[in-house]
């Protein structure tokens, strides 16, 4: 299935009841990992406005982004989850994505961005280097598939590697 042209994509908030479709897809996307848990109902109550939701002219799912401003640090935004449909991939959706939280974090006032992934995710890695997200390789981390990583950061077995970008 060749991408879709992005003129014919639409970029919108979530609104609730998206949820529903989104996280019927998340497990796939993933390749089979378990994300749905990672994506509760509140994601698409409280944090509407630095996401994305991004659909063909015909309404099907193409992607998604979830992201936030810190509470703690204001300077600082988060994203959650990004993700483009895997009959899509390699055409520019999540970059796309990218282009869109980066836009809304910065005009809040955010002037680095984080985001954590498995450093299993070689795709997800590579994609945040693409991005100009850089690989927090200080104390603590190791090598993990080749990616300086935190052993157990997210609990027990759960791998991170930690990203940010400045703004
Ligand atoms: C990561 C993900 C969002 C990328 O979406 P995408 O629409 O395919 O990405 P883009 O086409 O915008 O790629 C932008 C750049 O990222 C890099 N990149 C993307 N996919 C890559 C891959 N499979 N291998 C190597 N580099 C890759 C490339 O540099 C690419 O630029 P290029 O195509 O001009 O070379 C998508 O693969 C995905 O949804 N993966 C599953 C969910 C996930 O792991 N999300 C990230 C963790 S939250």
């Amino acid at each position: 299935m060749s991408t879709p042209d992005q003129r014919e994509l639409t970029f919108r908030r979530p609104v609730e009841a998206d949820y529903p479709r989104v996280i019927d897809v998340v497990d796939e996307w993933w390749g089979g990992r378990k994300m749905r848990a990672l994506l509760p109902r509140m994601w698409f109550q409280h944090f509407t406005g630095t996401s994305w939701i991004l659909e063909t002219a015909a309404g099907r799912l193409a992607g998604f982004a979830v992201a936030f401003v810190s509470q703690d640090d204001p300077t600082t935004g988060y994203v959650r989850m990004i993700a483009a449909d895997p009959n899509w991939r390699r055409g520019g959706l999540g970059r796309a994505l990218y282009a869109r939280v980066f836009d809304d974090l910065q005009a809040r006032g955010v002037r680095r961005v984080r985001a954590i992934t498995w450093p299993g995710n070689r795709v997800s890695v590579a994609f945040h280097l693409a991005m100009g997200f850089r690989v927090d390789d200080g104390p603590g981390t190791q090598r993990l598939y080749g990616t300086p990583a935190y052993a157990d950061y997210d609990g027990e077995g759960e791998d991170r590697v930690v990203f940010t970008r400045e703004l």
